[in-house]
């Protein structure tokens, strides 16, 4: 709330000075001494003049005052602004103001009227019970108000709840906060009640967040949705560019998976505005990527025979195997023999698929993402190599029996096609090659095992050696 121009504020005082100047002026000029032996009707009419006089006077100088006080408090608080860089607190300023003109007051009756505040003082005893009585609440908020500024809880321009009423301060007097909430309305909230609530406050320049609910189907993938809605809310207007938006899930749901993406607002004030931005780009960012909002619904699953890895067909998965180089000389019906006996599997980014040490019997192949494997260097786990889409691994433990030699870790979002023992068998009796060529990566591998964790018991077999011994492993002989 912004104080009128000190031109308008002394406007008044100063006719009004100038009226009562000339009056008192006037009067003076027609005051004369009482004659010896006045008339008690002189005598009267004298002392009516005096008081008038004096009257005039007060006036007069009550007017100079307050074009003084109004003149000094804008210099005081000019400087104050210039000095600390923010307009100070109404309450201050009135304060300031309040104190001038009770020191004026009392040196204008002092010299005018020749009353003094000690005079007064007794008389005064039983005003003040009468005064502090009615003006309880008054005071009441007035000290409220002093102790609001001292502990400054809050700025003009913050967004602070309290009660039920949400709004940006628009000032604090001595006697309220002035609060105008999201609908425009403006509410006066008391300073004492404001010292018996608890108040929220959303600092001005802070980074305040705001939590946005969602929710997305089981069958969409967590890292996808939680990619796409964090990159469509991240750039939207009014959200912090420097704090990057934390999407995640808070549960799983009857109908869905839901989410609730945390954002950080550059101005808190418009939070309404920008909840509603926010819920816009993710309703985008659903359509962009073929997600699909969580809603009640109650499905009917319908059976199928198993139909090789994670329900797709078998046609589908023998064309990705087709791809991968080990498995290249195959025909098309040992790669439909292999797809049937393979199994879809999606890891999450982080996720163990292949523990070290462990025992196994299936090796995999990468359809989508990436793995890191991963062998202890030194009691804390080093990444050796990352296998991206065609590669295989896990055929170590499979070709030979022996405990998993490293962990495979998903480095992102990663489908993989894990092919169990029996259905490797079944190739390997008809593709002596494969054996060969398996033979020849599983040594390559433990080379480049060795050289990386020298400590690991490393097998030291020959290119024939494991031949031999992945044959017996198989019982091909
Ligand atoms: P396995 O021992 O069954 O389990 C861990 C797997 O990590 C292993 O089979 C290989 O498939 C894979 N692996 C181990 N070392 C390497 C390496 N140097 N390069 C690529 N893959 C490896």
């Amino acid at each position: 709330m912004s104080r009128p121009p000190l031109k308008k504020q002394v406007a008044l005082p100063l006719v009004f000075a100038a009226l009562f100047g000339v009056a008192w002026y006037v009067l003076s000029l027609f005051a004369a001494e009482l004659p010896a032996g006045a008339t008690e009707q002189q005598r009267v009419s004298h002392r009516a003049g005096e008081w008038a006089r004096s009257l005039v006077q007060v006036v007069f100088w009550m007017s100079l005052a307050l074009v003084a006080v109004r003149a000094l408090n804008e210099l005081v608080f000019i400087v104050f602004r210039k000095r600390k860089g923010y307009d100070a607190p109404a309450l201050m300023r009135d304060l300031f103001s309040l104190v001038l003109y009770v020191t004026a007051g009392a040196v204008i009756l002092r010299y005018t009227l020749e009353l003094s505040f000690a005079a007064l003082l007794p008389g005064s005893a039983l005003l003040g019970i009468i005064l502090g009585l009615a003006l309880q609440d008054t005071l009441g908020n007035l000290f409220a108000g002093i102790s609001l500024h001292a502990d400054k809880p809050f700025q003009v321009g913050d967004v602070i709840t309290v009660g039920k009423h949400t709004g940006v301060v628009m000032s604090v007097t001595w006697r309220a906060v002035k609060v105008k909430t999201f609908q425009n309305h403006i509410v006066l909230l008391s300073n004492s009640s404001i010292g018996k609530e608890s108040i929220e406050v959303c600092p001005q320049d802070g980074q305040n967040a705001r939590i946005v609910f969602f929710g997305a189907l089981y069958t969409d993938s967590p890292v996808k949705v939680i990619h796409a809605v964090r990159e469509a809310v991240r750039d939207a207007d009014n959200v912090l560019r420097y704090m990057t938006p934390v999407v995640r899930i808070r549960g799983l749901g009857d109908s869905g998976v839901e989410y609730e993406v945390k954002y950080w607002l550059s101005d808190y004030a418009r939070y309404n505005d920008t909840d509603a931005l926010v819920r816009q780009r993710i309703w985008y960012a659903f359509r962009r990527n073929g997600l699909t909002f969580a809603y009640p619904t109650r499905t009917l699953y319908m059976e199928q025979p198993a139909g090789g890895a994670g329900g797709r067909d078998t046609e589908t998965i023998a064309e990705l195997l087709s791809a991968v180089e080990i498995f290249s000389p195959l025909t098309s019906d040992e790669l439909n023999a292999l797809a049937a006996g393979s199994t879809g599997r999606v890891f999450a980014p982080g996720e163990t698929i292949i523990r070290g040490g462990d025992s196994g019997a299936s090796m995999f192949v990468v359809h989508r993402g990436s793995v890191d494997v991963r062998v202890d260097s030194n009691g804390a786990p080093r990444t050796i190599k990352r296998l991206g889409e065609g590669a295989f691994f896990g055929e170590m433990a499979l070709f030979t029996g022996e405990p998993r030699t490293a962990s495979v870790v998903a480095a992102e979002e990663t489908e993989v096609l894990e092919i169990g023992h029996d259905a490797m068998r079944g190739l390997f009796q008809t593709n002596p090659d494969l054996v060969e060529a398996l033979s020849h990566t599983i040594k390559e591998r433990r080379e480049a095992l060795a050289a990386n964790a020298p400590e690991a018991d490393g097998d030291e077999d020959t290119s024939d050696g494991l031949l031999s011994k992945i044959k017996r492993f198989f019982r091909l002989d």
